[in-house]
């Protein structure tokens, strides 16, 4: 099929590419020119495992192409919206300027029988206001809404082979038909492996995308909320977690205890679904995840308050070292890292602050020029006082604690992801702590 992609950020480069593999003629649509002429040679702007090769494949075939024109979305019979929603500024509301401005743009290049396919994540709502603009431009067009669950570190896979497929349709029969045919086209192959999928309408479709980041936020802040517990009680919120998530209902993934969640989408997920439910009038049905985002910002804290507690109650004049600066392994995002949040609460508080991480250090500098960063962990901890592990990269969870002792000033470990071995850190004659842990 002909498709366009419109916006090539995360989602839209991700999903072009993606489609390209899945044999689609693609042309993917971004405003930034200096990333579009990264795209077109191949090159992806940002790190994720398994997006190099697929553009890279995609470009060669001639089947992928990127543009900084909108016009040359025309001709595409589905139009993917994969532009970003970030949080307003001094609000917790999405800010939509990037759908309205990329739906604008578009509606000029639609042509009759056009699937607009909607996959940026939006306040419930978004897709019938479109779905209107649509009608009164370029009526022969169909919008449909189809979120997307990919993970970064794993967004290749997480699109090309989906848990499940979400299609929000118009109510139109005729118009719904047509929109969920073209899906099951463009989507052939993943859905000839069995992958289900629900097909409902576009508030259902809507609403899926933010329970399901809410669920996420609302599970890793309940094992962190029973690590504050356990804290106060001398238990171990690792075996906690272990034998809780043995009952198949509970399941053990994202029951990570540790600094809690960052990066682009959990956290301002969470705030505009609240501030849509306050348009909404149903405030009070999300109230909870006020306490889920504060028990997360709370996590925060308590790490700073352990690297102060280990160095003898205060950090100032102390070297630190930050081991991770990503939201997560396996990605260069920096974007509300908690890693990074910590690392600059200790330096505010007077410590001298090195941070390092395999992928992520020119964001981070960036984002945090006033920080320090350092190629590796040994340069990050050589002479250090206390060290953090913040992000859960697998070189830092493979750290021998007899070798690395070696390069600090003190062995002292706070375990941020609770993923070192105590035992074997105390062994090496380190001060271990974490959190939730005795
Ligand atoms: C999240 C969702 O997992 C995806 O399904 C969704 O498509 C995506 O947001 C999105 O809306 O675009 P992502 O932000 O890539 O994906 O990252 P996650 O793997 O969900 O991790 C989020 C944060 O939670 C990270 O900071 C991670 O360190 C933290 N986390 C995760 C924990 O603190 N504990 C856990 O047990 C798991």
């Amino acid at each position: 099929m002909r498709v366009s992609v419109i916006g090539c950020g995360y989602l839209g480069a991700v999903h072009a590419s993606s489609m390209a593999l899945l044999g689609h003629d693609v042309v993917g649509i971004d405003t930034d020119a200096a990333k579009v002429e990264l795209l077109a040679a191949g090159e992806a702007p940002f790190f994720e495992p398994g997006l190099p090769e697929a553009l890279r494949e995609g470009v060669a075939s001639g089947r992928l192409r990127f543009s900084p024109n909108i016009a040359d979305a025309a001709g595409a019979q589905l139009h993917f919206l994969c532009v970003g929603t970030p949080q307003q500024r001094g609000s917790y509301a999405a800010d939509l300027t990037y759908v309205d401005a990329a739906v604008t743009g578009l509606l000029p290049h639609l042509a009759d029988g056009d699937v607009l396919v909607g996959k940026s994540t939006v306040p419930v709502g978004t897709a019938a206001r479109i779905a209107e603009q649509v009608a009164a431009r370029a009526p022969g067009a169909v919008v449909a809404w189809n979120p997307e669950f990919l993970r970064e570190g794993h967004a290749v896979n997480d699109t090309i082979h989906p848990d499940r497929f979400v299609y929000g349709l118009p109510a139109e029969p005729a118009a719904a038909d047509h929109a969920r045919a073209a899906l099951d086209e463009v989507y052939a192959t993943p859905l000839a492996e069995g992958i289900p999928k629900v097909v409902a309408d576009y508030a259902t479709a809507e609403l899926v995308k933010v329970a399901a980041n809410s669920f996420l936020a609302t599970k890793i802040s309940f094992i962190n909320a029973m690590a504050e517990l356990c804290e106060a009680t001398g238990a171990d919120v690792v075996a906690l977690a272990d034998a809780i998530g043995y009952d198949d209902r509970i399941g053990r993934k994202f029951l990570g205890a540790g600094l809690g969640f960052g990066g682009g989408c959990l956290p301002k997920d969470i705030r505009a679904f609240m501030a849509r439910a306050g348009e909404l009038g149903v405030d009070q049905a999300l109230s909870f995840l006020r306490e889920v985002d504060a028990i997360n910002m709370r996590r925060r804290v308590r790490m700073v308050d352990l690297a102060r507690e280990v160095c003898g109650g205060s950090v100032a004049g102390r070297t630190v070292a930050v081991l991770g600066a990503a939201f997560k392994p396996s990605s260069d995002d920096v974007r509300d890292s908690p890693a990074l949040n910590v690392a600059a609460q200790l330096q505010l508080q007077g410590a001298h602050v090195r941070v390092t991480d395999p992928a992520a250090i020119a964001n981070a500098e960036r984002a945090w020029p006033t920080l320090a960063f350092a190629a590796t962990p040994e340069e990050a901890a050589a002479g250090a006082d206390v060290v953090l592990l913040a992000t859960e990269w697998a070189q830092y969870r493979q750290l021998d604690p007899v070798t690395f002792g070696d390069v600090v000033a003190a062995r002292r470990m706070i375990d941020g992801r609770n993923v070192l071995d105590p035992a074997a850190w105390r062994a090496a004659g380190w001060t271990y702590r974490a959190a939730g842990r005795p």
